[in-house]
Parts: C-alpha cells; sequence; structure tokens
C-alpha cells in the first residue's frame, strides 16, 4: 500500500532537489553566524532528501527495468549516482568528526562538486516532466490528500533523524564543526594554500607588483608595496572559513582597505568595491564588508607564502575564504 502516490513523490523530490541545490550554493557565500539556519536547512533537507530519494528507488528500479527504455534507465541511473554521491558525501563529512581527504581533496569538496553534477542531470530528467510537475490541480481535484501530508511529514522527521544521528556521531568522536560545517585547524597558523577550482600560484614578483585603485575615486592611484604599507599598517585576527571544510582563526597584517579608499576619495555612495586578483578572479564587496576588510601581507607573524596569495591578499571576515581574494592587483569602486 503506497501512502503517497508517485506524482506526489516526484513532486516533493523535484522541490527537495532544487531547495537542496539552492541552498548549497548560498552557503558558499555565507559566512556570518547569522546565517546558520540556511546550513541547518541544508542538512534537514538532506535528511529528507535521503528518505525520498530512497523511496523513489525502491518503485521506481523494478518498473524502469521491467519497461526497458534503455535512455531513461541511464539517465536515472545517473541522477541516482550524483544524488547519493551528494549524500553520502555531506553525511560522511559531518558525521566522521574530522577533516578527511581523498587524495588533494577533502570530502567536503568532493560532496561539492558532486553536489553541483546533480544541477544539469536534473535539468535534463526534469524539464521534459516539467508539465507534469508544475501542471496545476484540476477544478475540484482533491488537495493534498491527509495520508500524503503524513508521509511527508514522516519523511521530514525521519530526515531530521538522520541529520541529528550525523551530528551525534560527530560529537561522539569529538568533531568540533563552526557553523558552517567546517572544521578547526589550531589557532594562529599559515592557513592551507587551498585554492577553490584547485588553480596554482600566479609568479608574482613582489618589487614589481603594484595596486591600481580605479573606478568611482577622485584620485586614481598605483601603489607598490612600500606606498600601501604607509597607508597604515595593522594586525588583526580573523577567522578564515574555507569551503572545502577547514576553518582558522589566526593574526593578519596588513593595510586596512578602507584607509586605501580614502586615500584615493572614493565615491561615499559607491555600491560595491571589486577586488580583483592576477588570476582573474574577481569579488565585489559590499559597503558592509569594508569596515574590517584588510589587504594583508602579512599571516601568522610571518610573511604572505605566494600559495597564500603573496604579495597581497584580501581579509574579509565576514565572508568565505573563496572571496578573501589572492594575488590582489586591482580594487575597483563602483
Ligand atoms: C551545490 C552545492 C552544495 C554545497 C556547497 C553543499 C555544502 C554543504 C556543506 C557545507 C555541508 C556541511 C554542513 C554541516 O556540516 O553542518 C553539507 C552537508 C550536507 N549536504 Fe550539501 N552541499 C551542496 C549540495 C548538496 C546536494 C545537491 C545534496 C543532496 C543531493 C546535499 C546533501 C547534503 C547532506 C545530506 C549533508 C549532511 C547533512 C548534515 O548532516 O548536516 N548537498 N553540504
Amino acid at each position: 500500500m503506497t501512502v503517497m502516490s508517485s506524482a506526489a513523490l516526484d513532486r516533493m523530490l523535484a522541490i527537495l532537489l532544487v531547495a537542496q541545490i539552492a541552498s548549497g550554493l548560498l552557503t558558499l557565500r555565507s559566512g556570518v553566524p547569522a546565517t546558520a539556519p540556511l546550513f541547518w536547512l541544508h542538512g534537514l533537507l538532506g535528511g529528507t532528501l535521503l528518505v525520498a530519494s530512497a523511496e523513489k528507488l525502491r518503485r521506481s528500479i523494478g518498473p524502469a527495468l521491467r519497461t526497458r527504455r534503455w535512455s531513461r534507465l541511464v539517465l536515472g541511473a545517473l541522477l541516482t549516482l550524483a544524488v547519493a554521491a551528494a549524500l553520502a558525501g555531506g553525511f560522511a563529512w559531518v558525521a566522521s568528526g574530522r577533516i578527511w581527504s581523498i587524495g588533494p581533496w577533502t570530502i567536503l569538496t568532493l560532496h561539492v562538486w558532486a553536489g553541483l553534477a546533480v544541477v544539469p542531470i536534473v535539468l535534463v530528467h526534469l524539464v521534459p516532466r516539467r508539465w507534469r510537475l508544475l501542471r496545476p490541480r484540476r477544478a475540484g481535484a482533491p488537495g493534498l490528500s491527509r495520508r500524503t501530508f503524513l508521509a511527508m511529514i514522516a519523511g521530514t522527521a525521519l530526515g531530521a533523524g538522520a541529520w541529528a544521528a550525523a551530528n551525534v556521531s560527530d560529537r561522539l568522536r569529538g568533531g568540533s564543526r563552526r557553523f558552517t560545517g567546517s572544521r578547526w585547524l589550531p589557532d594562529g597558523g599559515i592557513p592551507p594554500p587551498t585554492t577553490f577550482y584547485g588553480e596554482g600560484a600566479p609568479t608574482l614578483d613582489a618589487d614589481a607588483w603594484r595596486l591600481r585603485v580605479t573606478g568611482r575615486v577622485a584620485d586614481p592611484m598605483t601603489l607598490d608595496l612600500a606606498a600601501l604599507d604607509a597607508l597604515g599598517g595593522t594586525e588583526r585576527t580573523a577567522v578564515l572559513d574555507c569551503t572545502s571544510g577547514w576553518v582558522m582563526r589566526t593574526s593578519w597584517r596588513g593595510t586596512p582597505l578602507a584607509s586605501v579608499l580614502a586615500a584615493a576619495g572614493a565615491d561615499p555612495d559607491a555600491h560595491f568595491v571589486n577586488v580583483r586578483s592576477a588570476t582573474g578572479w574577481m569579488v565585489p564587496l559590499e559597503p558592509a564588508d569594508l569596515d574590517d576588510a584588510l589587504l594583508a601581507t602579512h599571516v601568522g607573524g610571518r610573511r604572505l607564502p605566494i600559495g597564500n596569495g603573496a604579495p597581497v591578499r584580501l581579509v574579509a571576515p565576514r565572508r568565505r575564504g573563496l572571496d578573501w581574494v589572492k594575488w590582489v592587483i586591482e580594487v575597483e569602486v563602483t
């Protein structure tokens, strides 16, 4: 006896998957504690998705094999694999109690890649079915049946249980995760030289290096390291939280971005400050990010290593690591 119709289950799965991908992508840019509920939601959706996917598999494997529609079967198998990999990676990361990697990649990085791989597959899978999924209920057709509603509640409760179990396992193994899911490295050191896409460090000569300050400024400037330092070096402790799953509190020394903007006469009504890297990576900072942002030349009491973004790296305490631009060459006010 099925408690939920296949159409209702498919709709629920589609909504869960889209919500899970969206919540996952949003976590990449969520660096302030006020965003913690987003990570809880991601965890809860992940658990519910586990339950709904298992039920979908239980129902669809037999008919799919019997009907021998191979293209549908292959696509269904691909989607199952990607979702299973994302689910397994997510739970393994949370429940493991430690930072673990396969080769140079942490389990969380592999989880995110699996999560991103779900996107194109789910689009190819869902688009032909969009009308069936989006078709409004016929007039007079019964709404969400009580049974379907109870099934959804039960599925969510089981999902919450899976999420809770993963977190209990983490605690029992002595794990300590920040609200972002990242695991703490010892304070005060030099962070691992991780990059989001695994790209290598560009070769930059510190003596030839220049910082260009452009855009909506009264005095566009080009600064070398000495001129940047002359704008007033300062030391700050800040938490660098990498989306690959590690987090470190350490000391950074450099020039406040606000001092550079003030020296260039930046337009106070500007909307963004774009910080650009020699690699082409660019991050638009909002006014709220500028108060404690730093253009750092030292970390953990030492000159910044090239892998950590020398000669100058952005320190943006309200952001996740992928926004802490390395190898900075331009600050553009827009
Ligand atoms: C698209 C990009 C994604 C990103 C950036 C991402 C990020 C994360 C992060 C940071 C965590 C750890 C949370 C914590 O430690 O509390 C996590 C956990 C998890 N994610 Fe994702 N995720 C993504 C996609 C997905 C997708 C598509 C699925 C499912 C199909 C998924 C399922 C899970 C699960 C089951 C967990 C463990 C839940 C828990 O116990 O907290 N994620 N994810």
